[in-house]
């Protein structure tokens, strides 16, 4: 029996490839010498894409492949597929859903810890023998303070719920409330923003939030705010965020997405009222490789029963 076509657009993990192969005639987009010229000679009867959040789909790849029926990605963020299109071909598109929200929100108070206890600059002081000098100096109480969240999806939710641990008190911002919800709805996020210790962006990425956290959010936040970012770089005014930090216009930041990935703004690798991760949200075995499984049973389910597991 033929078994089905398959574009693999970047390389997801070994054991994942590996089953990928086996299950599927793959391509290997990113090996080819001339991805257009492949396209157009192989494109038609490619019937499943598998990529990732971070890459996505490219229009031009999406375009030329007449023939396509399931889009699996690894990850949660569809910021970079064209759902739009996805859906007026009737193309199904799933996302690793469910499998991520624990660790992402782990990384989220890792950053608000660590930026506000300042755990990254104290590991670089005692490494550097200044202990021995001076006392470090003191920082931030997060027990107990006010985290502001911009949206309350399910990553957003995860993050309360630990933030609840911290005793910390909670009141977020989405374009709309959230039903059935504990947490104090603010509808205007200048407003939140003035009100929080800290800000905790978790909204997806895209058109509709893109420089959502702008230079008067940032002002609102103040020289005595923190802020940090595990959605999307794009969410930020990158230029506005680097000089509110530079010029202490906000106390600081813990920051695991760039505009521009992997590329992390010069100015702020001195600062070190800023912790810098890269894009790690997602970052551990066991999370890695459920979001893996997921990949492969999106693709087999598609292809057996006609539908995904998990829809974006
Ligand atoms: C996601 O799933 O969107 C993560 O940010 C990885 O890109």
């Amino acid at each position: 029996m033929s078994r089905h076509r398959i574009l693999q657009l970047c390389p997801l993990s070994p054991v994942l490839d590996r089953s990928l192969s086996e299950c599927f005639e793959v391509q290997a987009w990113w090996t080819q010498d001339d991805p257009a010229a492949f396209l157009v000679a192989a494109g038609a009867g490619i019937g499943g894409i598998a990529t990732s959040a971070q890459l996505g789909v490219p229009g031009a790849v999406l375009d030329a492949l007449p023939d396509l029926k399931v889009i699996s990605s690894r990850g949660v963020g569809m910021d970079k597929i064209d759902l739009d299109s996805a859906r007026a071909r009737g193309i199904a598109v799933a996302g690793s859903f469910g499998t991520l929200d624990d660790c992402v929100a782990d990384l989220a108070m890792s950053l608000v810890l660590d930026v506000m206890r300042q755990v990254s600059a104290a590991d670089r002081y005692v490494r550097a023998g200044r202990w021995t000098q001076a006392r470090f100096p003191l920082t931030t109480r997060v027990s107990g303070k006010r985290l502001g969240l911009v949206g309350l999806g399910q990553i957003g939710q995860v993050i309360a719920r630990r933030a609840g641990g911290f005793d910390m008190e909670i009141r977020y911002h989405s374009r709309r409330p959230v039903a059935d919800c504990a947490f104090m709805h603010e509808p205007d996020l200048q407003a939140l923003a003035r009100w929080c210790d800290v800000l905790v962006v978790a909204v997806s990425g895209g058109a509709g939030t893109r420089g959502l956290i702008s230079a008067e959010v940032l002002e609102a936040l103040g020289p005595q705010g923190y802020l940090v970012n595990i959605a999307r770089g794009s969410v930020i005014d990158e230029t506005a965020l680097v000089s509110a930090l530079v010029e202490r216009r906000i106390a600081g930041a813990g920051l695991d997405v760039f505009a521009d990935e992997p590329n992390v703004p010069q100015a702020l690798l001195s600062l070190d009222n800023v912790v810098l991760a890269p894009h790690m949200g997602s970052g551990t075995h066991e999370t890695r490789k459920a979001m893996e499984d997921l990949v492969l049973a999106n693709l087999q389910h598609f292809f057996e029963a006609g539908t995904v597991l998990t829809p974006a």
